[in-house]
C-alpha cells in the first residue's frame, strides 16, 4: 500500500483481486470515493472476493477474466486511466488450500490446477498429451527441476499403467524418482511447473506486462509481487526496459524499488506464505 498509495476519488486495478485482501486495503485507503476493478480468472474465488468486498457497494467492480486482457476490461468499465494497479501473482491460499482444486501435493486431490476450471486443459490432460521429452524441458525451463529427465520418464511411464489420477499420486512417484537431498519435498517444483504451464502463467504476466503500462496515468504506480526468480525475472527486465524507454511506443517510468522488497521476518513468521514474495514497483513519468 505504501507503494501503491490510494487516496480519495483515485481509480485502481486489482489485477490478481483473489479473495479481496488488497482491495479491500485499497478501499479503506481510498475513501470515501476511490473505486477499484478487481479482476480474477477464478470465478470460484470471485464469489469470496464479491462478499468480503460487498460492504463498499459499487465503489468496487469484479470482473471474471485473464489480467492479460486488462486494457479491454478497463475499457469496457470505463475505468481509464488508473492511478494505481497491483498484480499479486501465482495462487491464493484459498485454491492451495482445496485438495480437490488438485495445487496441492500435501493433500491428495484430482490433477486439474487450472485458476479458471471453465476452460483449458487440467495437468492430466497435459500429462497424457505431452512426449517425455517436452515435460523434461517444461519440469527444467519452469520448474527449474534438476532430475527433469528421470521424473519425466516415470511420468510418462506410470500414465500408461494409469496410475497417475491424482495429485498424491503424482508427488509419490516423484519422490521415488529423485534423491531426497534437501528438506523442500521434492514434488513443490514438479507442481510449480506443471500449474505454470497449465495456466501459461509466464504468457499471461508478459502480455499484462504490456497492457498494464499504458492504463496508467502520469503519476500512477504498479506494482507487482512475484512468487518465484522466473516470474521475477520477467518483472525485472520489463520494469528497466519501461524506465530506459527502450520501446518508443511505450510510456516512461521510474523504478521505485531499487533492490526487490521481501516480507520481515515478523511478516513470515505470521504468514510463511509471504516467504518467497518479491515486490517491485514502478511509477509512470509524465509524458
Ligand atoms: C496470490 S493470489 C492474490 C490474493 C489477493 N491479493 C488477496 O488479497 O486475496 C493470486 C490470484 O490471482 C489470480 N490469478 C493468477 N493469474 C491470473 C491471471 N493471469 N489473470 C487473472 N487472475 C489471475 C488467481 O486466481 C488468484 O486468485
Amino acid at each position: 500500500m505504501n507503494f501503491l498509495c490510494p487516496r480519495d476519488s483515485g481509480q485502481y486495478c486489482d489485477a490478481t483481486v483473489g479473495v479481496g485482501g488488497h482491495a479491500h486495503a485499497i478501499m479503506e485507503r481510498s475513501a470515501p470515493h476511490g473505486r477499484v476493478i478487481g479482476i480474477d480468472r477464478d470465478a470460484e474465488v470471485l464469489k469470496l472476493a464479491n462478499e468480503n468486498l460487498a460492504s463498499f457497494g459499487d465503489r468496487v467492480r469484479l470482473v471474471h477474466a485473464p489480467f492479460s486482457q486488462i486494457r479491454s476490461v478497463l475499457e469496457q468499465a470505463s475505468a481509464l486511466p488508473l492511478d494505481g494497479c497491483i498484480a499479486d501473482l501465482g495462487v491464493s491460499s484459498v485454491q492451495l488450500d482445496q485438495p480437490e482444486r488438485g495445487f496441492s501435493f500435501r493433500r491428495s486431490g484430482p490433477l486439474d490446477m487450472r485458476m479458471d476450471r471453465s476452460q483449458g486443459e487440467s495437468a492430466a490432460e497435459l500429462l497424457q498429451r505431452v512426449d517425455e521429452e517436452e515435460l523434461a524441458r517444461v519440469l527444467h525451463d519452469l520448474g527449474e527441476e534438476r532430475f527433469a529427465r528421470k521424473i519425466a520418464r516415470a511420468v510418462t511411464r506410470a500414465r500408461a499403467s494409469g496410475e497417475l489420477t491424482s495429485t498424491g499420486a503424482l508427488a509419490g512417484l516423484v519422490a521415488r524418482s529423485v534423491p531426497r537431498r534437501e528438506a523442500k519435498d521434492p514434488a513443490t517444483r514438479v507442481f510449480q511447473a506443471l500449474r505454470i504451464a497449465v495456466n501459461d502463467e509466464l504468457g499471461e504476466l508478459d502480455r499484462f506486462l504490456q497492457e498494464a503500462p499504458g492504463c496508467l496515468r502520469p503519476g500512477g504506480r504498479l506494482v507487482v509481487i512475484a512468487f518465484h526468480s522466473l516470474e521475477d525475472r520477467v518483472v525485472k527486465r520489463r520494469f528497466r526496459a519501461l524506465a530506459a524507454g527502450d520501446a518508443a511506443s511505450a510510456p516512461r517510468f521510474q523504478i521505485l524499488t531499487k533492490h526487490v522488497i521481501t516480507a520481515s521476518a515478523s511478516e513470515v513468521a505470521h504468514n510463511p506464505r509471504a516467504r518467497s514474495a518479491k515486490l517491485r514497483a514502478a511509477e509512470r513519468l509524465p509524458a
